[in-house]
């Protein structure tokens, strides 16, 4: 089979990587890819927003399966366009159509979507600028800290928590007078804060069934002990200790089964990948977003625990035959570590070299932002590589894992340390309390 995986970040890279296992696979494009993609399969300098070119791609290369890996060509419509072409009507599709995508693409529409299905969040309301008033006097009877989102795609930036009432009353005018993230925040999602820790939990469904794919946490922040402003990502590890058989059969009965129910029912044909941001209230998982694709670096870490066929499971999706595939997890415990521009989220320098890629080793080295030029690799983004490596434990992985990064540098590469560390200080204190 052909097979055709559009995006260019550690995501595709890793999709990539686990795809070509199979024996399935015949031809590989990423389009456009990254350097790392391109040691896989073959790049192509496709653009994502332009969907009769990959329409024409996808003919010319009689590509059997396309795999869509980030949220804006899913937002704008890349299923719909193949569902109304003719010629690309039949070729299986992995990723939601628009309206399914607004779960991602509307927090608004995912807000009123999880109201309707039962399905545990916090409270919220939404305003646009024409309820202004309403909304600053909404501020008013809210509890501290209070959360102010952005309703559209905004990078992962849109989500502003505010500890006073003057700060919030001051964004949220900003975000709907003054375009603060753009059309993103025509609307503004007012919602309740929720303390505790953060899961993601994946899911892969074709519609009318579902596969739960490993659990993973990430880290957002780019300082240690999540200090500093928000990144795509700085690492991730899976499984997460705390999501035991208990808490996943809170996040399967309570969250998972009432979204496909939903989705059904507003008959909405998903097959693709559905990213449940998740929060651990006192043990209870609570939704604080949905996204439509996999998470990066999540997937680095979640796709290698994969240990059955990559591309029955993308085919059962995008075919609706999803209940005949069987997924085979590694019981193994992965993490990855993300390697960044310095500078990174701010500005940052491109094209540096990077060196100590070829030290042997049996990690995963996954490229994000990268790019070739006479045989170098160098720098092309801001978070660059992410280092992924399996341990019988959490330990044992995040030592082998940091082993690799202290082997590969640039000028002013920063890494953090403390990836997996505060999940460590959790299942040693549960020790200790047991212990007592
Ligand atoms: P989102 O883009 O919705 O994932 O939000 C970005 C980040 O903001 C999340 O990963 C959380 O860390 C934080 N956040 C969002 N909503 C809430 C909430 N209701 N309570 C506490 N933290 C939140
Ligand atoms: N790691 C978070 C995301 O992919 O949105």
């Amino acid at each position: 089979m052909n097979i055709l995986i559009l995006g260019s970040g550690g995501r595709e890279h890793t999709f990539a990587w686990k795809i070509k296992q199979s024996p399935k696979c015949g031809r590989l494009y990423i389009g456009p890819g990254n350097a790392g993609t391109g040691l896989i399969g073959e790049n192509v300098p496709l653009d994502l927003m332009s969907f009769p070119e990959i329409g024409d791609f996808v003919i010319s290369k009689n590509i059997d399966l396309v795999i869509v890996g980030p949220e804006v060509p899913l937002a704008l419509g890349i299923k719909d366009y193949f569902k109304q072409r003719d010629d690309i009507r039949n070729v299986p599709l992995v990723g939601p159509d628009k309206k399914g995508a607004m779960l991602e693409s509307s927090k608004d529409f995912a807000k009123q979507f999880m109201v309707k299905y039962g399905i545990p969040t916090a409270d919220y309301a939404t305003f646009d600028r024409s309820q202004l008033e309403q909304g600053l006097d909404y501020l008013k009877r809210q509890n501290l800290p209070i959360v102010l989102k952005a309703d559209g795609l905004a990078a992962g930036k849109g989500v502003v928590i505010c500890n006073s009432l003057e700060e919030a009353d001051k964004i949220f005018k900003e975000m709907l007078l003054e375009s603060k993230f753009g059309k993103a925040s025509a609307k503004v999602v007012v919602e309740e804060f929720l303390s505790g820790v953060e899961i993601s939990v994946f899911i892969v469904t074709d519609g009318n069934t579902y596969k739960i794919l490993p659990s993973a946490k990430d880290y957002k922040r780019i300082g240690e002990n999540d200090s500093g402003p928000n990144t795509g990502g700085m690492g991730a590890v899976s499984p997460v200790p705390f999501a035991d058989d208990t808490f996943m059969k809170k996040v399967e009965e309570h969250i998972i089964m009432p979204t496909i129910n939903g989705l059904k029912t507003e008959q909405i044909d998903y097959k693709g990948f559905i990213f449940l941001g998740l929060i651990n209230v006192n043990g209870e998982p609570m939704v604080i977003e949905y996204n439509a694709r996999m998470g990066d670096p999540e997937t680095q870490v979640v796709f290698p625990r994969i240990s059955s066929d990559l591309v029955d499971m993308l085919l059962g999706c995008a075919q609706g035959t999803l209940d005949q595939i069987e997924l085979s997890i590694d019981s193994r415990s992965a993490c990855t570590v993300v390697m960044v521009s310095g500078g990174y989220p701010g500005s940052y320098p491109k094209g540096l070299t990077i060196k100590g890629l070829d030290t042997p080793t049996e990690n995963l080295i996954f490229h994000a932002g990268t790019s070739s030029q006479d045989g170098h690799i160098l720098t092309n983004g801001g978070r660059v590589l992410a280092i992924t490596a399996f341990g019988n434990n959490l330990t044992d992985a995040l030592d082998l894992a940091y082993d690799t990064v202290d082997q590969i540098e640039w000028k002013d590469v920063y890494y953090r340390k403390d990836i997996g560390q505060d999940l460590l200080a959790m299942v040693n204190k549960t020790v200790e309390t047991s212990a007592e």
